[in-house]
């Protein structure tokens, strides 16, 4: 029988010990588990003893407990062990075995023609790129989803195809190339399109990483927000954004075709300027080789200035805003739609409006992408038909007042209240339909809007609300006359205006004209079409306050 120590504080439970007094070992529990007929010195420090004791009974009663259960769990992790050495065997036989297929192209195959997704057609062989979408493999079998920006197809490997190395270990958003033929899909069978891809011969073309840098480990539905949007350029690849953005260039494309429809000419104005249309709070400066310039908040001054050059003109582009404020609505950097129309009333304009509105929200729906999308996205969406409900401010404030929707002091509605996006929206969702907000008071709206010759409080200004989103466009005419718009630079406190305003002056002294216009916000008009949350959900790669990457 031999002797072990143990010393509580400076020993070590572990083979680099011995358990002799020089190396003594940490519990009881670990020196019987090593020698369990050892005799056990524990080391004391008190007013008497300074050195090796012999354990008490009580301490060794719990040092042989602790030893069993010591035992056990080596007993344990020996057979995980042993178990993890015959999976991993396992596995590298059947590595080795698959490895061993090789896979080739059967060359008395009729020639696979190239072709996107789209382009596919039942019983013809079909040679089609693109990125695994989903994925699933089993013995002799396995099924890919194929995505390639036109659509997605579901693919399927039989036999050694099925069972080659490379099949085994494919990986979500690797890219592949699949030689196959298409076959309509027997009835009670499901996939995209009612057809399947019967692959004959593939080869992968970039192989996405698997473990902990897999896709599915970088992207996870219900994640974070903030993280979603690190990940902005993976996150795209899904398929809800992915079919937000078809529906915007569907929209963008259905907005230029009534442009042209309508006679109005694409421009394409600065987006570095000196000027500011929407007040200067919002403005993003930008240091110009020294000179204060800022990110464009509107083309409005320079669409005006288009007017007596190309008549009717609109153009679509980035604007800037500075707003620190986070809401579903607003961005800093987004895509304005603005047209600006001359020789035109208020009244048509607001026509103009409409149908701008309804006739692209029409070609969107009967586009053959974006209609099953928006049906897809926002199954409930009505179509706006013109006209639209037409409300002025002052009858909106009424109805404020009489459903008791208190203005942003939390009192009733008075005239010269500017309202707010709760109650704006409150009122919207109520009333249920499109809604032509007009005539609001001049000292809310911007510098150059025209005032109404029946009631010069106010001004010939629109709004349009839609039901869930609220605002999408404002609008409306222009002051005409130089007075006027000298006045307007005066209230909105703009210094210098000769010095960076005088090309816009210039359109009020060399032949003005009865002229309006108005901008659409693309990504509010996209939430609304297809029922997102926030704009920030229709926007490629959205900027808000804290958010410029990726
Ligand atoms: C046990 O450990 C303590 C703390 O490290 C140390 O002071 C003491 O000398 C050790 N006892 C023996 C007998 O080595």
């Amino acid at each position: 029988m031999s002797e072990l120590y143990i010393n509580e504080t400076s020993g070590v439970d572990a083979v680099t010990a011995s358990g002799s007094k020089e190396s003594p070992f940490q519990t009881a529990a670990y020196a019987l588990y090593v020698k369990e007929d050892a005799k056990l010195f524990v080391y004391k420090k008190d007013e008497e003893t300074d050195g090796y004791v012999e354990i008490s009974a009580s301490a060794l009663k719990k040092g042989k407990k602790g030893a069993e259960s010591l035992k056990k769990k080596a007993e344990k992790a020996k057979l995980a062990e042993a178990q993890k050495a015959q999976k991993d065997a396992d596995e590298a036989a059947k590595k080795l075995e698959a490895l061993k297929i090789v896979i080739k192209q059967d060359e008395s195959l009729p020639e696979a023609k190239k072709g996107k997704i789209r382009d596919l057609k039942v019983d013809q062989r079909f040679k089609v790129s693109g990125w695994i979408h989903r994925f699933r493999a089993q013995k002799g079998l396995a099924f890919i989803v194929l995505r390639d920006g036109t659509g997605y197809v579901q693919a399927v490997l039989s036999g050694d195809l099925a069972n080659a190395y490379q099949t085994q270990t494919l990986t979500l958003e690797s890219t592949v190339t699949l030689f196959g033929t298409v076959k309509k899909l027997p009835e009670g069978k499901q996939a995209v399109g009612g057809i399947e891809l019967v692959v004959d011969y593939y080869e992968v073309v970039g192989l996405a990483p698997s473990g902990e840098d897999a896709f599915t480990n970088k992207i996870q539905e219900g994640a974070d927000p903030s993280l979603l949007l690190d990940q902005r350029h993976l996150a795209l690849r899904g398929e809800t954004l992915s079919g937000v953005m078809k529906v915007r260039a569907a929209l963008l494309r259905a907005i230029r075709r009534v442009y042209e429809e309508e006679g109005l000419i694409e421009v394409t104005p600065p987006a570095m300027v000196q000027t500011q249309v929407e007040g200067g709070s919002t403005l993003f400066k930008v240091d110009y080789y020294g000179e204060e310039s800022f990110l464009t908040q509107s083309a409005q001054l320079y669409l005006e200035t288009c007017l007596p050059a190309l008549g009717d003109v609109y153009c679509v582009q980035e604007s800037f805003r500075a707003e620190k404020s986070h809401t579903r609505r607003h961005l800093s950097e987004y895509t304005h739609i603005e047209a600006e129309l001359a020789f035109l009333t208020f009244d048509e304009l607001l026509k103009h409006i409409e149908i701008l509105i309804s006739r692209s929200v029409k070609y969107v729906l009967e586009d053959p992408v974006a209609g099953p999308l928006i049906k897809q996205l926002n199954p409930d969406f009505v179509a706006p038909e013109a006209p639209f409900k037409r409300m002025e401010y002052i009858h909106a404030l009424d109805w404020l007042n009489e459903h008791g929707v208190p203005n942003e002091d939390g009192e009733q509605f008075k005239f010269g209240d500017d309202i707010a996006e709760a109650a704006e929206r409150k009122m919207t969702d109520d009333i249920g339909v499109p809604i032509l907000l007009t005539r609001f008071p001049a000292e809310i709206k911007s510098f150059y809007m025209k005032r109404c010759s029946d009631d010069p409080r106010v001004t010939e200004s629109v709004d349009v609300l839609m039901p869930t989103v609220g605002e999408i466009t404002g609008g409306s005419m222009r002051s005409e006359g130089l007075e006027e718009l000298i006045e307007g630079f005066k209230r909105e406190g703009i210094k210098d205006y000769d010095a960076y305003y005088y090309w816009f002056i210039d359109q009020r002294k060399y032949g003005t004209s009865p002229h309006g216009g108005y901008g659409l916000g693309t990504e509010r008009i996209l939430a609304w079409l297809t029922n997102r949350f926030t704009v920030r959900d229709c926007s490629l790669y959205p900027r808000f306050s804290g958010r410029c990457k990726p």
